[in-house]
């Protein structure tokens, strides 16, 4: 009895001897070693920055829907994660200059820079006074005119229900993307980008005709 007793307590220590060197040889296996110094993993402030915040803001939220916005946002996204400074804290990623206001943007834009964009529209639109409607509506003096109103033109439902009158304001966003503005218009034109061009086409837009009103003042500096 002694005997087995002393077998059995043997095998124990020699099962247990092999399970913890062969615990160590899988480990090695499954992790890499890290030499003394080095971090096992990468710091997120050392990953090199991807996007460039300030385009992705200014733009934002105008150029959404053009070609390889997508993965702009999502990079946009990933790199916001976490970074959103609390309320009125100074600092941090967000915290970027405000857009200028529609009143500067037109004060400062250029309506014979705004003649040459319209090439973009001349496809779908007539802008001569008295001309004819073609893809899209005749836009003789259409600053200040009420949405989805130019005789003998059949815009979408989706415009009809849009109410109110093309003024700048308006204008200014229905121009930088017209499917977001507008879901189901079946103006299919992706939009002006850039916030300079938009205001350069509808500041030309204004010299079209006498119904235009009067442009936005720009906003006090000392406001900003
Ligand atoms: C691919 C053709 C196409 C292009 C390009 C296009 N449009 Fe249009 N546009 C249309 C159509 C179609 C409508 C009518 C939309 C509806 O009924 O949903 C429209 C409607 C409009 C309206 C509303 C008019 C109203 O009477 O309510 C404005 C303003 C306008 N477009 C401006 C522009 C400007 C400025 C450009 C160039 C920067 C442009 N469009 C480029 C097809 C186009």
């Amino acid at each position: 009895m002694g005997r087995m007793r002393g077998m059995a307590v043997g095998l124990c220590i020699a099962g247990a001897a092999v399970t913890v060197l062969s615990l160590g040889w899988f480990s090695d296996k499954l992790y890499t070693r890290v030499r003394p110094g080095q971090l096992a993993y990468q710091p997120m402030e050392e990953m090199p920055p991807r996007v460039d915040m300030a385009s992705v803001q200014r733009d934002w939220p105008a150029s959404f829907n053009e070609p390889g916005e997508g993965s702009r946002v999502i990079a946009y996204q990933r790199a916001m994660r976490g970074k959103a400074p609390a309320p009125g804290a100074a600092g941090g990623a967000v915290a970027a200059a405000p857009p200028p206001d529609l009143g500067s943007l037109l004060a400062s834009a250029d309506a014979g820079a705004g003649k040459q964009k319209i090439q973009l529209c001349m496809s779908c639109h007539d802008f001569t006074q008295g001309g004819v409607n073609r893809i899209g509506p005749n836009l003789w003096g259409v600053v200040g005119r009420p949405v989805a109103s130019h005789a003998g033109f059949a815009y979408s439902p989706a415009m009809q229900a849009h109410k109110g009158s093309w003024d700048y304001e308006a204008l200014f966003a229905f121009l930088g993307s017209p499917g977001r503005v507008v879901p189901g218009t079946k103006m299919s034109f992706a939009g002006l980008r850039r916030p300079e061009d938009r205001a350069a086409v509808i500041k030309y837009l204004a010299t079209l005709g006498t119904g235009a009103p009067p442009l936005p003042q720009p906003k006090a500096i000392a406001a900003r």
